[in-house]
Formats: C-alpha cells, structure tokens, sequence
C-alpha cells in the first residue's frame, strides 16, 4: 500500500459523493419560496423558444404566469405553444418589451441576441434571466453591468453550475486553503464540430433569417448556421470555448475569488474545414493571474459537444483545483480530491462561505421578490464569459496578450483591444433597444 501522502501526489483519484456535513448543511439552506397569491406571481415572457429556452420556461413557471412567447421561428413558437397555450405569441421581441403583463424576460435566444434583448428588457423595467454565454464581446458584458445598475433591474445569468452542490463545495474548499496555496486550475471542455463545407438553401418558410441574423454579418441562409449548430461560429458564438467555458471557467474563477487574468496566450489545434463551422473545435489557452496561478483551458475528445462520454477512460470535462496540498476535481455529478480526507473534514465555523443556492431558477425568481442580488448577477455572468473571450481572442491572434483585468483592456495593444467589440450590423445598436 501507498503512503497516503505519496498516494495524493500520484494523483489516485479517491471518488466521493458529497460528504454528510455538507450534505446536512445545503438540507437546512431554505430554498426559494413558492407563490402564495395571484399578485404574488409574476407575468413570464420567454424569448426564444429552442429547446434551453423551453427547459428555463419550463423551471420558470413554478414562479409565476407564462404569458408570452416569443421567436424568430414560427415552428419553435408553434411547439412552446402547444407547453403553453395560454401564453400569447410575439414575432419581434420589442413588442414582448413594450407588454404591460410581462415582469420577468427568459433570454433564450442565440448567444448574439442575449445582450440587445437583455438591455431592451431592463429598460422597460422587466428582470431578465439571461442564457449563458450572457455576451458575443467583453464590451457587451460592460454595457450590461451598467445598464442593470442604472435601471437596478435582477439579472441572473444562466451559468447554472454555481446553484450546483459540488462545484460550491469544490470552490468553498479551494477558497478556505483546503489544498494549500493554490497553483493551477485545469479546465477542460467538450471538443466542438469540425464539420463542412455547408451550402447555402432557400430560408424555410415561418423563419425570419434577417431578424434571427440581426447585429450579425448579413449571409445567404446555410441551415447550420441556426438552431442549435450557431455556436460553432465566430459571428454567434465562440465555441465549446464560450459555450462550456460559461460554466466550467466561471467555476474556475468562483474558485479562484478571481474577476481576470493578467496574461493569456493560447491556439486551435486543429485546422477548420473551409466553408464549414469556423469556431475552432479542438484548442489549448493558457491564463496567468497576478498572484502567478496558471489556469489552462483545454478541449478535450472524452466528450461530446453536449458533455456526453465519448471515451469512459479519457479525460473528462470539468475543473481541477491543485495545490500544495492535494487536487480536487469537479464536474457535473462528481467531486473528487487526491485525498478522500479533504472533503470529509467539515468546513469550521470561521470559514468564508460562498453565496449559496441550490436552485438556480429559484434562486432568480426569490431576488425578483427580495430585490436582492442573484447568485450570477451580470457582474459575475461578464466576468466568466470575459475570460473565455479572451481566451478566444487570444487563440484568434496567436500571441500572447497582457490583459488589465481592472481596466479591462489589453495592455498597450491596439490590435487586440479592437477585438473587444463588434459594430452592431444596423439599424441595430445599443442605444436603440
Ligand atoms: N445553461 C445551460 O446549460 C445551457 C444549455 C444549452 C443551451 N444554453 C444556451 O441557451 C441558448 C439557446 O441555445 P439552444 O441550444 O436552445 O439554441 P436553439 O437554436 O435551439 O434556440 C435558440 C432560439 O432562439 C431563437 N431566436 C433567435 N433570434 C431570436 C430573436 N431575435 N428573437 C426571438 N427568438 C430568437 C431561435 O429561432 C431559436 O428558436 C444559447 O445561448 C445557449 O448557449 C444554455
């Protein structure tokens, strides 16, 4: 037998489920309340109405009315529909903006909306629950953060994880020296689609292209630059980059107590089929905080782009925390450490605990009552996606870059800090919602 501390620097997992105390503890953690009158349940619009943003809704309406639906798509609204048949139905989400009856926006869309739609419902006074990646840019996480703080609106951003047990417990650990001083944190991501090249087709019918393309380059139609396929391009997304990296590097920063690095470098590993899906699918990034902790961001082939196990033996997607002390490993359903011994141990009464909340919908709909801040407020939903854009710039430029995570710009680098914004294609801008 292995000495168990020569045992913890092998790195011998020691599975474990989460242990008793914690367990104990998240029991005796009130959860939201449901409503208790008609006055006390507010009027829900979904805007777009794919399968994330049937699923919110479907969480959502244990909290309040459903009264709109809304989408580019008349089949996707036919479907919500047939879930919601009281609800009445929008084409354009300003007029969902402009409704009396509506109080809470589920942002549902594509990931090239979020912002413009979240914008347009804080200015008409509605609390938004915003789909992760919460933006397409680090300068539309800035303009958010300020426009919520004007209009004091509850914004929660989708980034679910932070509602989930095991990563509270994995970062509550890491933040209380559980592991000693912290050195690396390894993320790793499900592999994107290196699929193509695609041909353009006519626009089906009940699909209105240009507004689903809306402040993006105007292209002919090719059917997998929409539903669900969006995020393995450049123009709407960044990737399993940004579409995973919204919960699994939001976990690495929660853990961290970190809001930016101070250097980032990193590459595509593959090369993209020309004429298909550009976002790149296989990747390696590497960050550096100012305290000298390196945070590497890899894809990994274990999985698949939806987090299904591809390869039971291979490396699977989630966080790894190492320190002087031992590693913890995090993922959806599991939480393991070098040492068994570093979950068991209950957290004492001194420690710093994180925000709790073991329902994320819940957790919204709660604030939306308290008017208190919600668990992934746009502060923390920009932050995290932040970091995976630049994560994505970085790998588009293939340099290293220095990044002021205080001034929020690249240090002294013009070419880079051009790629913190895209001019919206008009009539769209961010005044005008
Ligand atoms: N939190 C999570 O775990 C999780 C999981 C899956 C997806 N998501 C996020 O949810 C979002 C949607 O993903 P999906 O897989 O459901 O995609 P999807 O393509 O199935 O759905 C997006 C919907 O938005 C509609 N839409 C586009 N532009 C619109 C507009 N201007 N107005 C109204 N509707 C518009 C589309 O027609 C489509 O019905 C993405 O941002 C994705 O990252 C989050």
């Amino acid at each position: 037998m292995s000495h168990p501390t020569r045992r913890r620097f092998l790195g011998t997992a020691a599975a474990a489920t989460l242990p008793a105390w914690f367990l104990d503890e998240c029991r005796a953690q009130p959860g939201p309340k449901s409503p208790t009158s008609k006055n006390d349940t507010p009027g829900i619009a979904l805007v777009g109405c794919g399968g994330q943003g049937q699923g919110d809704l479907g969480s959502a309406a244990r909290f309040g009315r459903v009264v709109a639906l809304c989408d580019v798509d008349d089949g996707h609204l036919a479907a919500a529909a047939k879930r919601w048949p009281a609800a009445a139905h929008e084409h354009d989400f300003r007029k969902v903006m402009e409704r009396k009856d509506v109080d809470v926006v589920i942002c549902g869309t594509v990931d090239h909306w979020h912002t413009l739609v979240s914008l347009a419902a804080m200015r008409a006074g509605k609390d938004v629950y915003c789909e992760k990646p919460l933006t397409l840019t680090i300068d539309e996480g800035k303009r958010l953060v300020e426009a919520q703080s004007k209009t004091k609106r509850i914004l929660q951003t989708g980034s679910q994880q932070r509602s989930d047990k095991n990563f509270r417990l994995a970062c509550e650990l890491v933040r209380n020296g559980r592991l000693g001083k912290i050195k690396e944190v390894d993320v790793w991501l499900p592999e994107g689609r290196r699929e193509g090249p695609f041909k353009p087709a006519p626009v089906p019918n009940g699909f209105d292209w240009d507004l689903w393309q809306g402040p993006t380059p105007a292209v002919e139609y090719v059917p997998e630059r929409t539903h669900v396929t969006f995020r393995y391009w450049w123009d709407y997304s960044g990737g399993t980059m940004t579409d995973w990296g919204a919960h699994h590097n939001d976990i690495a920063l929660w853990g961290l107590g970190q809001t930016g690095p101070v250097k980032v470098s990193g590459k595509p590993t593959v090369e993209m089929i020309p004429g298909g899906f550009t976002a790149a699918s296989k990747y390696a990034v590497e960050y550096t905080y100012a305290d000298g902790v390196v945070h590497r961001c890899r894809s990994t082939p274990a999985n698949n782009w939806f987090g299904g196990v591809v390869d039971p033996k291979g490396q699977q997607h989630g966080v790894k925390f190492t320190g002087a002390d031992g590693w913890i490993f995090v993922t959806r359903g599991k939480i393991e450490a070098s040492d068994p011994e570093l979950l068991k141990k209950p957290l004492p009464a001194s420690a710093t605990r994180l925000y709790a909340s073991n329902d994320h919908m819940g957790n919204f709909f709660e604030c939306v009552r308290t008017r208190k801040p919600p668990i992934c407020d746009a502060e923390v939903g920009y932050r995290s996606v932040s970091v995976c854009h630049l994560g994505v710039i970085a790998m588009r430029l293939g340099r290293e870059l220095k990044w002021d995570p205080m001034g929020e710009q690249f240090v002294d680098d013009k070419e880079a800090n051009k790629w913190l914004a895209r001019e919206p294609r008009k009539p769209w801008s961010y005044d005008a919602v």
